[in-house]
């Protein structure tokens, strides 16, 4: 069942495994590669590295997320999307926007992240944020294979 759109939604931290259902449930809808629950498992027992931000509705936990790494003083982010339904009312833009502030928090400086070349929504989103290509890999994608564009901006 779709969601419907809405205007009411908060930002917060991953908090348990009933977040990490819902995360998985958004990587499923959104990826023909989902990252599974194992894959999470393993990024998660370090914490001051793996970061989680998930988006709430009063009636979903989580309808989207953005999976990060903190380097040193950057930024990696793993991935990010929001459950179809709810696209294109300018929840990842506001969810990017929190995880800039919430690495700034932690001391990171820049951001940088791979995206399909084909996946012409979210590299407007990035491009809008401020993000620029620094270069590409090939091949980086499987199902179907593509190449990645490295973008990167600072926090
Ligand atoms: C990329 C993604 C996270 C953006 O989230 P979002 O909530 O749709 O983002 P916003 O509403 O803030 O809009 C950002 C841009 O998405 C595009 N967009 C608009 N409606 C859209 C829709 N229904 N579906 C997808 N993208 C849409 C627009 O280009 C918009 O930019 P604009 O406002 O300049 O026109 C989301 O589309 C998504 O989950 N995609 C699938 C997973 C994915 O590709 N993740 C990125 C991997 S690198």
């Amino acid at each position: 069942m779709q969601p419907e759109p809405t205007s009411d939604y908060w930002i917060d931290r991953l908090d348990g495994d009933q977040d990490l259902d819902g995360v998985l449930f958004v990587e499923s809808e959104s990826f023909t590669n989902p990252w599974t629950r194992e894959m999470y498992a393993w990024e998660l027992q370090n914490r001051s590295v793996c970061h989680i931000m998930v988006v709430r509705t009063p009636e979903r936990p989580v309808v989207g997320f953005c999976a990060f790494w903190l380097v040193v003083d950057e930024i990696h982010i793993n991935n990010v999307a929001i459950l179809p339904g709810l696209r294109g009312q300018g929840i990842g833009t506001a969810l990017m926007t929190r995880v800039f502030a919430e690495a700034r928090r932690l001391g990171a400086r820049r951001a940088t992240l791979e995206v399909r070349t084909s996946n012409e929504g979210a590299r407007r989103l990035y491009e809008r944020l401020g993000f620029y290509a620094a270069g590409a890999r090939r091949h980086y994608y499987t199902n179907p294979v593509e190449d990645a564009l490295i973008l990167w901006r600072d926090c």
